[in-house]
């Protein structure tokens, strides 16, 4: 029998739906999903076998340099042959294929077998789940390092928008929280910034925040703050065609920027780099950052996310826009490593290479 491995096609997903039944006893895949991930763009799903002895699926995250490890199972009559370990390395290979450098899963902790397999591969708990799984039962959240370069900050504040126009006071909670650990991160506070900071209007939908009234609230909160900005210009005004959206957004924009003046937040305009941004973390700001979300999901959509760290080849983001079509976790969102390349287009947005950033300390 030949035993490399393989992709799936549509033809093995009864095959695969059969092996699921006989692994799992809850929380287990559909025929309909296991096809789902097998046309997917973003998700690889490896086999052994013919018939299918086992398998392993991968999701990725667009643009970034993370993956998860979906779900694995080798046939009840198989296991114990190395099966499991082979199919774990043959994702993690592919996986650095894709530029991929962590690579994190979800096991129960009554799961020992599992546990030790990815334990003795090199995957270490990052996260304790409660009552995580379908009956209640706890989880763990574990990481290998593909490449090994950074560690992960422990205690890393992270929070969730809960809508869709949320991205910035988001991701200022989670920058004031890691300041100041009493700053307590609700969906309240999450709206009440919101409201103090919104644009009032944006393309479709409810208007998101803006620089200047992102950086009025975390002055209000007692913060410091330097705004970096390419220009003057009002914040998103250039894809509105309304006139009439585009003079309220006007007449915000106009007095954020006066009350940003008047109130003492710095605003320092021209070209700053990743070099900036770097050193700007190493002298103790936090960093909010406005980045085109094109890299990660191919739409131009203006988005807030807290700048955690720089290395040599990485920015660390974290990200409060959870994707449920990507089937996206919180921690999917936390620490992701964007290469350096891809970073330094990201913060540019639009035509015009808008870039936006808030210091705050
Ligand atoms: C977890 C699973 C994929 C392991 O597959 P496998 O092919 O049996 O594992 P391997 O033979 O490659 O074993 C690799 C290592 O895993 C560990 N391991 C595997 N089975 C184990 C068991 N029953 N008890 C303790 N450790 C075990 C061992 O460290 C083993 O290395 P060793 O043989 O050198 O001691 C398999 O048990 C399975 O399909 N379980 C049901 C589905 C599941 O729980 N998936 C994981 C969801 S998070």
């Amino acid at each position: 029998m030949n035993m490399e491995p393989r992709l799936a096609t549509l033809a093995d997903v009864a095959a695969l739906a059969e092996l699921e039944q006989a692994s799992f006893s809850g929380d287990s895949l559909s025929a309909r999903r296991f096809r789902h991930f097998i046309r997917g763009e973003h998700s690889e799903l490896w086999c052994l076998g013919d018939p299918i002895q086992a398998y392993a699926l991968v999701l990725f995250h667009r643009g970034t340099s993370l993956a998860r490890l979906y779900s694995i199972a080798v046939d009840p009559a198989a296991r114990g042959r190395g099966f499991g370990s082979q199919l774990l390395h043959c994702v993690e290979q592919q996986a650095l294929r894709r530029h991929v450098l962590f690579m994190r899963l979800e096991v129960r902790q009554d799961n020992i077998a599992a546990k030790t397999l990815y334990e003795s591969s090199g995957y270490r708990i990052i996260r304790t789940l409660k009552s995580y799984y379908e009956d209640g039962a706890d989880g763990w959240r574990l990481e290998k390092h593909l490449k090994p370069t950074v560690a992960i900050p422990h205690d890393l504040p992270f929070y969730a928008q809960t809508t869709p126009f949320t991205c910035g006071p988001s991701a200022l909670m989670m920058a004031l929280h890691s300041i100041d650990p009493d700053f307590t991160m609700t969906r309240l506070e999450e709206l009440n910034l919101w409201r103090e900071a919104t644009t009032i209007y944006l393309t479709t939908g409810h208007g998101g925040t803006s620089p200047q009234g992102l950086a009025l609230a975390a002055l209000k909160r007692g913060h410091d703050v330097t705004m970096w900005l390419s220009d003057r210009s009002i914040a998103f005004l250039d894809g509105v065609r309304s006139e009439h959206k585009r003079e309220l957004m006007t007449l915000v924009g106009e007095d954020f920027q006066a009350r940003c003046d008047r109130d003492g937040v710095t605003t320092d305009t021209g070209v700053h780099t990743v070099a900036d941004l770097r050193l700007a973390l190493a002298q103790g700001n936090r960093i909010l950052l406005l980045i085109s979300t094109y890299r990660l999901n191919r739409n131009k959509a203006p988005h807030w996310v807290w700048l955690v760290a720089i290395d040599d080849d990485y920015a660390y983001l974290n990200d409060p826009d959870i994707d449920e079509e990507l089937d996206q976790v919180a921690t999917d969102n936390m620490y992701v490593p964007v290469s350096l390349d891809n970073f330094g287009a990201m913060i540019q947005y639009g035509t015009k290479r808008y870039m936006a950033a808030l210091l705050i300390r």
